[in-house]
């Protein structure tokens, strides 16, 4: 039997991933850069930092910009994002994500969030769906992002589960990489990616059902 879950938040709690798209495209058209939603996907999962980076090297600017500049530039990044996350509520949760967390508090089933994003408790809580969370991993805690295992290790510790006694849930490559390396079950959830390496993939939440996963 499985004892606990560990959700990604930005495309399986909510669909943040397209402000995300939108404030990158943004700042990188600023910079002369253009990305396109195939690029786009390999940013998913990954840390603030990390996008800028990958972006810059993208657009050939990798050497262009200072250390602060780029802090400068993830920032302004950050403030489009948040701008465009006013009006999030919980009519923006993810289809079949309310029940899914209702039913595994009925069970008393801990969950935790294992997001690399620093807006995690503040979209949370917009979305109402704060308290159904034993912990949300601080990703300034991290050593490595995704895919390394480190933050999904640290998730299942904090729900006081042993790795494999956890089912891991992610809408990136990355994500279910760092899953599977933790030693979990790997839900994918994908309408459109092929997400490789997952156990189970589903296009969206309102296929699975706690009572059934848990004996996986
Ligand atoms: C991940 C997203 O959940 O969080 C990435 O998939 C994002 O696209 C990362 O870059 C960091 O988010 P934030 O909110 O800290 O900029
Ligand atoms: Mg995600």
């Amino acid at each position: 039997m499985k004892k606990g879950f560990v959700f990604d938040l930005d495309g399986v709690i909510t669909d943040t991933a397209k402000f995300h798209y939108i404030a990158w495209k943004n700042l990188a058209a600023e910079l002369g850069i253009t990305i396109n939603e195939t690029f786009n996907e390999t940013l998913k999962g990954i840390s603030r930092m990390d996008s800028l980076e990958k972006i810059l090297a993208y657009g050939h600017k990798e050497n262009d910009f200072t250390t602060e500049e780029k802090e400068a530039l993830a920032q302004k990044k950050n403030e489009e994002y948040v701008k465009l996350l006013a009006d999030l509520s919980e009519k923006d949760l993810l289809p079949g994500v309310h029940n899914f967390l209702v039913q595994a508090k009925e069970r008393s089933i801990p969950c935790a969030i294992a997001s690399a994003s620093k807006n995690a408790p503040m979209i949370l809580e917009k979305l109402g769906v704060l308290d159904f969370f034993g912990h949300i991993v601080d990703p300034e805690t991290l050593k490595k992002g995704k895919p390394d295992p480190e933050i999904f290790v640290k998730a299942a510790e904090s729900i006081k589960i042993e790795s494999k006694d956890a089912i891991g849930f992610e809408d990136a490559q990355a994500g279910i990489e760092g899953i599977k390396a933790a030693g979990m079950y790997a839900v994918g959830i994908s309408e459109t990616e092929n997400l490789a390496g997952a156990d189970l993939q589903v296009a969206s939440m309102t296929e699975l059902s706690v009572e059934k996963l848990l004996t996986v």
